[in-house]
């Protein structure tokens, strides 16, 4: 009997010692893009310095493509623990605040450094902590680039787009900047894009020229607007409940993985902007449009009261803030 006993007891130390050696922490990381654009890549590089760093504590599983979920469910699933890492576009974050819409207002920002400027200045740092009431913690931000129009018909003016219909990502803002063109747009998730272009159940969309490429829309969208209208960006988010249940140390070594692969993925979005746009050129598939002074002119005139419209839910102020950035 006292055999036995020892014998349990010996069992049951050794599997404790067992589940002392804990798993790995898992993070699955979901996003809705391509491998080769700069989100997928810097997806890519976050796992690869988490495996170099961090092996036998944590372990990435990155889903592309919108594998895992698309954009309009992976907040609800993170917030639920089914996913714990994604950068959805700052667009898709209205269910939760009103404040990222500053993003979406068309003709804000004139290029990228400006975005950048905003994004590393006190208000832009301050908007990081903007969902954390709703359970969501902003661990950083992710350029994509500027968006442009494209279209199964040229877009020159303002005019050519009326009566047109436009996929939108799911943004209220992004509905009035084509509202305020007399287009008809339509918030549609980003894995359906190809097909309503394809079947033309839709006419056009915006988009950056690396999703323009990546995922094929040049070859369905015979013309492309160098409209540099607005900012597509990300924001990388995890679920607050899930950021709080890891270590101190954990958490300072993820995020500079994080940190080290967004810088990453900056660079190569800045690259892919000129090089995707380069490679839809030279496909012939699509004509590059680009805009006189007085064409752009009249874009910015019909587009720009969309700011007034969304002032009381984003803030003069943080307008102000963000147009100051551009000088
Ligand atoms: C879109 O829906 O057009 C983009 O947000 C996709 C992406 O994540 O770049």
């Amino acid at each position: 009997m006292r055999l036995l006993t020892a014998a349990i007891t010996t069992m049951a130390l050794t599997l404790g010692a067992q589940a002392a050696v804990a798993a790995p922490v898992e993070i699955k990381f979901s996003h809705v893009v391509a491998e080769n654009t700069p989100k997928g890549q810097m997806a890519t590089k976050f796992k690869e310095l988490v495996d170099e760093r961090l092996a036998g504590k944590v372990e990435v599983k990155v889903f592309p493509n919108s594998q895992l979920f698309g954009d309009n469910k992976v907040l609800e699933a993170m917030l639920l623990g089914d996913v714990q890492m994604a950068a959805p576009s700052l667009s898709k974050f209205q269910k939760y605040t009103k404040k990222l819409q500053i993003f979406d207002l068309p003709f804000l920002f004139k290029d990228m450094a400006a975005v950048e400027k905003f994004q590393n200045g006190p208000e832009g740092r301050e908007l990081l902590n903007s969902l954390q009431k709703k359970g969501l913690v902003g661990l950083g931000y992710l350029h994509n680039g500027m968006k442009q129009l494209s279209a199964s018909d040229p877009l020159k003016v303002p005019a050519d787009a009326e009566g047109k219909k436009f996929r939108i990502m799911t943004s209220d803002v992004l509905q009035a900047q084509f509202e305020a063109v007399d287009a008809v747009p339509l918030k549609k998730p980003f894995s359906e894009v190809f097909t309503l272009l394809q079947t033309k159940a839709i006419d056009g969309q915006e988009n950056t020229w690396s999703n323009i490429f990546s995922k094929k829309f040049f070859e369905v969208q015979p013309y492309i607007t160098e409209s540099n209208h607005g900012v597509l960006d990300y924001l990388v988010v995890t679920s607050a409940e899930f950021w709080m249940g890891l270590d101190d140390d954990l958490k300072v070594e993820i995020q500079k993985a994080l940190d080290e692969a967004i810088k990453h993925g900056n660079a190569i979005a800045a690259e892919k902007a000129s090089s995707d746009k380069q490679k839809i050129i030279d496909s012939k598939r699509s004509e590059v449009l680009t805009l006189t002074d007085a064409e752009r002119a009249q874009w910015v005139e019909a587009m720009k009261p969309v700011w007034k419209q969304f002032e009381d839910q984003v803030g003069a102020d943080l307008i102000k803030a963000a147009e100051a950035s551009n000088n």
